[in-house]
């Protein structure tokens, strides 16, 4: 029996302004434990989903729920303990240390000093930054990669069930993002979150995903394995993103 979907976007559509139809009817389901990732390209609507995932964003028709339950409903402090996001260019507080930043959502749920202090350190040594360097430091002191890290490690600050990752690795030289992409796999392994994870880079999302979701132009094209979509593409659009892959070539 396959378990009930932790997250389900149903029918969901979002309007921005007059006439910017950023979503489409999408409808789709986030499984347990699943790394689920968006592709598309840019302005199809990636970032706009990921947000309605997470309750930053409601939708102008449609729904999102989150294990069964309506997320407008939803206490939003509540929200950002159970689902962790890594925005798109990590997002992180300038004015706030690097362990400020980490400890963020411990620090709204009102947890002691030296409790977050030990989480904050224990989350640096995960993602290969000794606390003892980068605690103290300020985000325009960090590389990207390291911005990307410290961004990761505050999405898992409060041990969220669900992280949310909008291109994670996006402004990063090839290297770095190789290496990170890497470190992500390996923790994939360890943590026994579910994830989903915006990129356009093909490539990333056949590596990383346990399933692949094609949007273009706000609508959701198709969404399943790597395999089945290299095997059976549901549309002409999804054949042209893979005929590259398969003929070894980059979009
Ligand atoms: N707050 C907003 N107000 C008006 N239009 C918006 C807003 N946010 C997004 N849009 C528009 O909605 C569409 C989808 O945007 P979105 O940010 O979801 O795209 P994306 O797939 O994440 O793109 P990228 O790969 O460039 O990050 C775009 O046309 C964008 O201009
Ligand atoms: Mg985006």
């Amino acid at each position: 029996m396959t378990p009930a979907p932790v997250l389900s976007v149903r029918d969901a559509s979002q309007v921005f302004g007059a006439d910017v139809r950023a979503l489409r009817a999408v409808t789709l389901d986030v499984r347990h434990g699943e790394t689920l990732v968006l592709i598309g390209e840019s302005g199809s609507g990636k970032t706009t989903l990921l947000r309605l995932l997470n309750g930053l964003q409601t939708p102008t028709s449609g729904d999102v729920c989150l294990h069964g339950a309506s997320i407008r409903a939803q206490d939003p402090i509540e929200i950002r303990r159970r689902i962790g996001y890594v925005q798109q260019d990590a997002g992180l507080l300038p004015h706030w240390t690097v362990a400020d930043n980490v400890g963020l959502v411990p620090w709204l749920l009102g947890w002691e000093p030296a409790r977050r202090a030990g989480r904050v350190d224990a989350l640096l040594d995960l993602m290969n930054l000794d606390p003892r360097r980068f605690r103290t430091r300020y985000p325009v002191e960090l590389s990207g990669g390291q911005q990307q890290r410290v961004a990761f490690a505050r999405a898992l600050a409060a041990d969220p069930d669900i992280i949310l990752l909008d291109e994670p690795f996006g402004a990063l030289d090839a290297m770095t993002r190789h290496a990170l992409q890497q470190q992500f796999l390996g923790l994939k392994q360890r943590l026994t979150q579910t994830m989903v994870m915006v990129t356009h880079d093909l490539d990333e999302a056949l590596r990383l995903g346990d399933r692949i979701a094609v949007l273009k132009e706000g609508r959701l094209l198709q969404i399943g394995r790597p395999d089945e979509l290299l095997r059976t593409p549901a549309h002409d659009d999804v054949a042209h993103l893979l005929r590259y892959r398969a003929e070894g070539r980059r979009p």
